[in-house]
């Protein structure tokens, strides 16, 4: 006999309104696959993003949408060469779905799965694998970032920027924080325990002079690293701010997230029209570079994960800061608060066990 299991499921992406709560069988995991009884699903802005059919990776029929979530395994399938699994029926896990985490169970490759830190809570586990990985991989792997380094994080009170911050953190790097309004600068403040000279509100008249303030206050020439996922007309002013060697890692486009809840074409077309464009030569005389990353490559990448999640491990990084808290019940309205820009740190949808 069957399970059953309720998801999240839209039958095309265009509208958040279009996802709905739906009753469905779920057979038991394949060979190589385990089933997970999900107990917090992580929300990141690219959920919201595909729902849109924005995101490149959006699948083209009906999908539930999720990259990420924390439970129990519940079941596991055959065995499959090259695929063993490292952990056993009842462990609790965090887990990478690329796409289908919006679900009370899934079945999932057993390679996603990853043994949750000994104390965390589901919500934290929930919480790390696509903003941590992402964070890691943008600063440490493409960025180079170290000891010392001087790093524009953007949207540095969201999911990933404090992930980012907890990580340059622990490098000894030197973070100056942009975001998005001033409640955001006020939490870093207390929660990151960042000097306040080296925080700066996206938006303002003073946006530039305050960026340079931040960089002379280090006593650097620029940015050794920017980590933006914004881009628009943001990205000028940051990339100008390189130092010599210094690396922009591009891995989003906040700024074209519509308004609504549908896409709104017109909008787009202008924005796209307007994107920043670089002369490839410049960077040459500058020594600056541009490195883009999708974390969806990474998903395929199952000979680098582990290595991933060790380093990550190493670092020994606190629990991710879960800043908002939803029923599963509530996705909608979670997702309409996130694509918003409001919320602050990580989002999760929580299951009580059943
Ligand atoms: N390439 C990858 O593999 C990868 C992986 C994970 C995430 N991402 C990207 O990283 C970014 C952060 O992801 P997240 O899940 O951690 O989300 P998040 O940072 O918690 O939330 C998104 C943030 O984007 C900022 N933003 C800027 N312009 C916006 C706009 N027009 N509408 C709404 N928000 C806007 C807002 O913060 P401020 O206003 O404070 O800037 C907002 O809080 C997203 O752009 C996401 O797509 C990329």
């Amino acid at each position: 006999m069957q399970d059953k299991r309720l998801a999240w499921r839209i039958e095309r992406a265009g509208s958040l309104e279009r996802l709905r709560l739906v009753e469905e069988p779920l057979p038991p995991p394949a060979a190589g696959e385990a089933q997970v009884a999900v107990r917090a699903v992580g929300l990141n802005f690219a959920d919201a993003l595909a729902l849109l059919g924005l995101y490149s990776a959006t699948p083209p029929g009906p999908f539930v949408p999720g990259l990420e979530a924390a439970g129990v395994v519940r079941a596991i399938g055959a065995a499959v060469p090259g695929r063993t699994p490292r952990v056993a029926v009842g462990d609790r896990v965090m887990v990478l779905t690329r796409f289908g985490g919006y679900a009370t169970a899934f079945n999932v490759d057993v390679r996603y799965l990853e043994p949750l830190p000994a104390g965390w809570s589901f919500e934290s586990g929930a919480a790390f694998p696509v903003q941590a990985l992402t964070a890691w991989y943008g600063l440490v792997r493409l960025g180079g970032v170290g000891a010392g380094s001087v790093v524009l994080v953007q949207s540095a009170a969201g999911g990933v920027g404090l992930n980012a911050l907890a990580l340059l953190a622990r490098l000894g790097a030197r973070a100056v924080a942009v975001v998005g309004n001033p409640a955001k600068a006020e939490f870093l403040r207390a929660h990151a325990a960042l000097d306040p000279a080296r925080i700066v509100v996206r938006g303002r008249a003073d946006y530039d002079a305050r960026l340079d303030a931040a960089v002379a206050g280090l006593g650097a020439s620029g940015f050794d690293v920017v980590f933006d996922a914004v881009l628009g007309r943001w990205f000028r002013p940051a990339f100008e701010r390189l130092a010599p060697e210094g690396r922009y890692v591009l891995y989003g486009a906040a700024d074209f997230m519509p308004k609504g809840r549908r896409r709104g074409w017109a909008r787009l077309a202008g924005q796209w029209l307007r994107r920043p464009r670089l002369d490839p030569l410049a960077m040459i005389a500058s020594n600056r570079g541009l490195l883009g990353f999708n974390l969806i490559w990474l998903f395929e990448q199952f000979d680098r994960l582990p290595g991933a999640y060790a380093a990550l491990a190493a670092l020994a990084l606190p629990p991710p800061y879960v800043g908002q808290r939803y029923a599963f019940a509530d996705a909608r309205g979670a997702l309409e608060e996130l694509k918003g820009g409001r919320t602050i740190g990580k989002s999760v949808l929580t299951i009580e066990a059943s």
